[in-house]
């Protein structure tokens, strides 16, 4: 059962990606386990905890996994940069993910064409139609944490806030042709490395997970990587955290 005496797990892969909700926590309490650093306080009249995963979806995963054993957390608001597939989205704009999935997760077929595995289903799928789909296996943000979130939009000036879909993998992709491919293949409007790992173990824990982006940089047009994005993340998630 979720209550309010459960805190709420924000997590961020770098330090810029949660140093703004550090520098805000009240009653601020650092708890390191197996090299993971968490720390308890209060947000925005939230009891949260603070979780840097580190970068990828390994450490990611394993962040979560830990951090759901050592604080029983009744939401996990997973947030970040990420890189845009689309010309129109770009600096500071936020995706809120209402979908995502592991970009890795695929076959690469003899002829050149890929087709995505359904990873939880592999161990007893027999048909291979079934397996190796055209389309990727997408998982879905928590619904009522999702609407928070949409809610929030109307505070947030410092770009457009889109619900849509996140790709996640350990790669950084600057090849237009695969981005092209990919774009049609899949529904994704951003890239990054985290959301897929996390949100994969709170969903199969039962945790309600949401996954939050700044877009930090455009993997359409090139354009470079702006950390300082990440600030306006964390502000954005303060104001959904007002929504819950
Ligand atoms: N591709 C992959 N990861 C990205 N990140 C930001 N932009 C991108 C991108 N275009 C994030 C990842 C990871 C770190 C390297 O930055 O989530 O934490």
């Amino acid at each position: 059962m979720n209550t309010a005496e459960q805190p709420i797990l924000l997590q961020g892969a770098m330090d810029v990606e949660i140093a703004y909700f550090l520098a805000k926590l009240r009653n601020k309490e650092n708890i390191v386990s197996n090299n993971f650093s968490f720390w308890q306080g209060e947000l925005s009249e939230s009891k949260v905890v603070v979780s840097k995963t580190g970068i990828g979806t390994a450490m990611a995963a394993g962040a979560t996994a830990l951090g759901i054993e050592l604080f029983h957390p009744r939401l996990i608001i997973n947030q970040g940069t990420a890189g845009s597939y689309k010309k129109n989205l770009d600096y500071n704009d936020i995706i809120v993910g209402e979908k995502f999935f592991n970009g890795s997760a695929v076959l690469s077929g003899a002829d050149g064409v890929n087709s995505f595995l359904a990873l939880n289903s592999m161990e007893k799928e027999t048909d291979f139609a079934r397996l190796f789909r055209t389309a990727p296996q997408y998982l879905s943000s928590n619904p009522a944490a999702l609407k928070a979130a949409q809610k929030a939009a109307a505070r947030y000036k410092e770009g457009k806030v889109v619900t849509g879909v996140i790709a996640s993998f350990d790669q950084w992709n600057k090849d237009v042709d695969k981005i092209r491919r990919f774009t049609e293949a899949t529904d994704a409007l951003c890239e990054e490395m985290e959301t897929n790992g996390a949100g994969t173990i709170a969903i199969s824990c039962g945790v309600p997970f949401l996954a939050v982006r700044v877009i930090s940089n455009n993997n359409a047009t090139g354009t470079s990587f702006k950390g300082e994005t990440a600030i306006n993340c964390q502000d954005f998630v303060e104001m959904v955290l007002a929504e819950l």
